[in-house]
């Protein structure tokens, strides 16, 4: 709860009564954002704070659900009083952790035909008012109240970031870029790759033109992939999100929010529960490793019977810090694998830019996929990955928290808590080679 302020004290007429329906409306008390909703038609209202305290995604994007407001996010749901009475990846017996509950105002009342908030303890009832009230205008969702990466932290120089897909930058060609916050012009000379300003250096590599800023701290991710014969590579168009890179970086790590964000594509509402994974340390970042049962209706040997519909299969998230990410899901009877590469450009501090190549086998002995199949993929992976951008618009935050304190986690977020840490690690390893480099 935020401290107690004169300014926040007192009654706050928020919206007309009329006006407040099932769907969440953002309004403000005293400076302080919250959602007003009716979680029945017809019924009490119930105010909540802004923003989930799971990943802080904001409630004005919640449903209402069976008299329970469910986040948009990964599925939480919240009953009247804020009690979190269900957490999906914990399955149906599970139990939501007490931090997991939303702290809302002291007091919400429908009088006078308004809808009236009092943020913290204050005398009972709204004053009838004399005049018609003016509510005061929604705050966004506020900030975390510890520390964030967002895409501007100084750290950052001391990376390769991407910024371009290497077919972007022709022969005798110049092309302009963003990162963190400065323009850098890249050219291709006879002589290989130039940049203006002077950087630590620029160099090519999985396809991507990389560029770092200062003596660079971080570990390269290695693509066994690109080396083999049997994947068939697509780039697909580098896209922006209108939001910092760490968010999203935790987004594609995310194998639990499918069936809330990617109900449409490739969500599974029948299995939102998610088993607890082990994440392995490595330099510069780690691995996950999960293995579930899922059908593989598109495996030829499926149609002939030679292999059953319900089929084992391993995906494996590796993560080097900052923003690079290497997602492989293969099929362990058939062979049949697709690798997915993230690697986010920290261009400003509201804008990524977003390389995404996906890699595909069929797996040994069989035929390369073909064009047509290839074709459908890539359009399956650039409507994923528009339900992803859309989430991060709607999450409107200036960056990854780094405090575990403004989170809230449950077991199936162990890889995002690793994401956590390891941009932590880098963020100090890059400060004492500053600091180093200053005192020297
Ligand atoms: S359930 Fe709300 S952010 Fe995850
Ligand atoms: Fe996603």
């Amino acid at each position: 709860m935020a401290a107690s302020s004169a300014a926040s004290s007192g009654w706050f007429a928020v919206a007309r009564a009329a006006e407040i329906g099932t769907t969440p409306v953002p309004v403000g008390a005293g400076g302080r954002a919250y959602v007003v909703v009716r979680l029945r038609p017809g019924g009490e209202v119930s105010a909540f704070p802004a923003r989930c305290p799971h990943r802080l995604v904001p409630l004005a994007g919640g449903l209402v659900t069976d008299g329970r407001l469910v986040c948009p996010a990964h599925g939480w749901r919240f009953d009247g009083d804020g009690r979190c009475t269900e957490v999906p990846t914990l399955g149906a017996d599970g139990c939501p952790p007490p931090r997991a509950d939303l702290v809302g105002p002291w007091a919400v009342e429908e009088r006078y035909g308004w809808i009236w908030l009092a943020p913290e303890q204050t005398r009972a009832g709204p004053p009838r008012p004399v005049a018609e009230p003016r509510p005061e205008p929604a705050p966004p969702p506020g900030p975390p109240s510890g520390r964030v990466l967002d895409n501007l932290d100084p750290s950052l120089e001391h990376a390769w970031h991407p910024v371009a897909v290497t077919t972007e930058l022709r022969p005798g060609g110049w092309l302009q870029v963003r990162l963190l916050g400065r323009t850098w012009t890249l050219g291709r000379s006879d002589d290989g790759l130039v940049i203006s300003p002077s950087a630590f250096g620029v160099r090519e590599r999985l396809g991507v033109v990389w560029l770092a800023p200062a003596d660079p701290i971080d570990r390269t991710l290695d693509v066994p992939e690109a080396a083999d014969r049997r994947f068939v590579p697509r780039w697909l168009p580098p896209t922006r999100s209108p939001g910092p890179a760490g968010p999203l970086a935790d987004t594609f790590l995310d194998a639990t929010h499918g069936p809330f964000v990617h109900a449409t594509t490739i969500g599974t509402p029948d299995r939102a529960d998610v088993d607890p994974v082990e994440v392995l340390a490595e330099p510069g970042g780690f691995r996950v490793v999960r293995e579930q049962w899922v059908d593989n209706p598109v495996d030829p040997e499926v149609a002939t019977g030679a292999r059953p519909l319900r089929q084992r299969r391993r995906t494996t998230y590796v993560f080097r810090a900052p923003f690079r990410l290497r997602l492989r899901q293969e099929f362990l009877d058939s062979g049949a694998a697709t690798t997915l590469l993230y690697f986010l450009q920290p261009e400003d501090l509201d804008s990524t830019r977003i390389y995404t190549c996906l890699l595909v086998s069929a797996g040994p002995g069989q035929p390369l996929p073909t064009p047509g199949w290839l074709a459908d993929q890539v359009a399956l992976q650039r409507r994923i990955l528009a339900e992803d951008v859309r989430s991060q618009e709607l999450l409107s935050i200036s960056g990854l928290p780094l405090d575990p304190r403004d989170e809230v986690h449950v077991p199936a977020d162990r890889a995002a808590v690793a994401l956590r840490q390891g941009l932590c690690e880098f963020v100090a390893a890059a400060r004492h080679l500053a600091g180093r480099s200053a005192a020297a």
